[in-house]
């Protein structure tokens, strides 16, 4: 039998990127408790879960991180040695439209989330860890050439990523005023499996297989460094377990692409996993009103990561997008369930108007 050793929060859990960080930690760690807490959001699937959610070192607690008295509690019942913390809005059209939403859960929820630790750990933080996951977002936009550093002086343009931006300070400052043990990292954009059809890749996939139109906001030109959800993971991994207390690292897929050829290259290689004649996806391109604010250029220097901790992404570009495909194409259940209901309304407001 094995023993439970270390308790740990993983907020965020039923989402994208935390789904895959709970999976990575619950078959990599046996001598973890991973305790999921997620509010279920339209974001949270425990769809995602399914193949870990009997393992024994695997509990989640549905619960809302805005909640003070709740999150309070929890620390209260689970002794926790760490936290992961994810749990967020995360998109940034939606920060357009609710602003609120995105103050309550990513600053207010992540207070909460501070003000547990600090008074529960309290008695002594050997040992302990708050690793707050956040965006290279806040960092602004490349307009002019060069790379975020863990130096570049933070500078958010949307709602989301001011409200990110504020929650990293906060983490800090309770560092600096109350010595609480944290760690943050600012990672790029994501891609692969579980990602909610949303965000630019999953939606295409989506609007591909039905033949539907691919919005293009603006010009196409925005640039993004993409990196694979499960390379995110690893390093999640990596920092939460080596990262030095009180820093910052920036984590990328030295993988920057224009949205139009992003978007291109994902027609191709539909086209043939689709059986239909090469051409044929990319005439569904539409380009459409852009975003308000659109950020032109984000771009990682995860050099930090790579010379302190030894960490790089293990795929390439080609392979990781040819994997997400694969899983989107296996996996249409999951994205009918995701895409009944609200998300049609979401859909038709979100792109009515453009
Ligand atoms: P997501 O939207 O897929 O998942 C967010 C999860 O948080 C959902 O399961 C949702 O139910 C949960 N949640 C939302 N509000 C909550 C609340 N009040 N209480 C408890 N749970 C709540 O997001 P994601 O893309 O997986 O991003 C996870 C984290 O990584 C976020 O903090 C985000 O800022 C950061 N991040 C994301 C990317 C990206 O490309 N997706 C890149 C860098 C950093
Ligand atoms: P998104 O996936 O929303 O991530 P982020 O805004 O956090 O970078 O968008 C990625 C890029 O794709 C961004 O430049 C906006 C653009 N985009 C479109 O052109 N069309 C769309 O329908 C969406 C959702 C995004």
């Amino acid at each position: 039998m094995i023993s439970i050793m270390k308790n740990i929060l993983i907020t965020g859990g039923a989402g994208f990127i935390g789904s895959h960080v709970v999976r990575l930690f619950v078959s990599k760690y046996p001598n973890y408790r991973i305790i999921n807490l997620d509010a279920l959001t339209y974001a949270g699937n425990l769809e995602n879960l399914r193949d870990i959610e009997h393992q024994s070192n695997y509990e989640f607690v549905k619960g809302d991180i805005t909640n003070a008295t709740f999150v309070n509690e929890l620390f209260g019942k689970y002794q926790l040695d760490g936290v992961i913390h994810l749990a967020a809005e995360s998109h940034v059209d939606r920060s357009i439209e609710s602003p609120m939403d995105f103050i309550m859960t990513n600053v207010i929820g992540t207070v909460n989330l501070l003000n547990a630790a600090r008074t529960s750990w309290d008695q002594g933080e050997e040992g302990k860890r708050f690793y707050h996951i956040s965006t290279d977002e806040v960092y602004g936009s490349l307009d002019d050439g060069g790379f975020f550093l863990e130096t570049t002086s933070y500078d958010p343009q949307s709602p989301y990523s001011a409200s990110k931006a504020s929650s990293d300070h906060l983490v800090r400052a309770y560092h600096n005023t109350y010595k609480l043990p944290v760690v943050i990292s600012n990672c790029s954009n994501n891609y692969g499996p579980n990602q909610f059809p949303e965000k630019l890749l999953p939606l295409c996939i989506n609007n591909i297989r039905h033949s539907r139109p691919l919005p293009i906001y603006g010009k196409g030109e925005n640039v993004r460094d993409w990196l694979y959800v499960e390379d995110h993971a690893t390093a999640i991994d990596v920092i939460y377990h080596k990262g030095k207390l009180g820093d910052t690292y920036n984590i990328g897929g030295f993988n920057e692409w224009q949205n139009i050829d992003i978007v291109r290259l994902l027609c191709e290689v539909m086209d043939q996993k689709l059986g239909r004649p090469l051409g044929e996806s990319a005439k569904l391109i539409t380009f459409v009103k852009d975003r308000a604010g659109h950020d032109l250029r984000y771009a990682i220097d995860a050099s930090k990561l790579s010379n302190e901790l030894g960490w790089k992404p293990s795929l390439q570009f080609e392979e990781g997008l040819d994997r997400t495909v694969d899983w989107y194409l296996a996996n249409n259940s999951w994205m009918e369930h995701v895409t009944s209901g609200a998300y049609k309304n979401y859909y038709d407001q979100q792109y009515s108007e453009r």
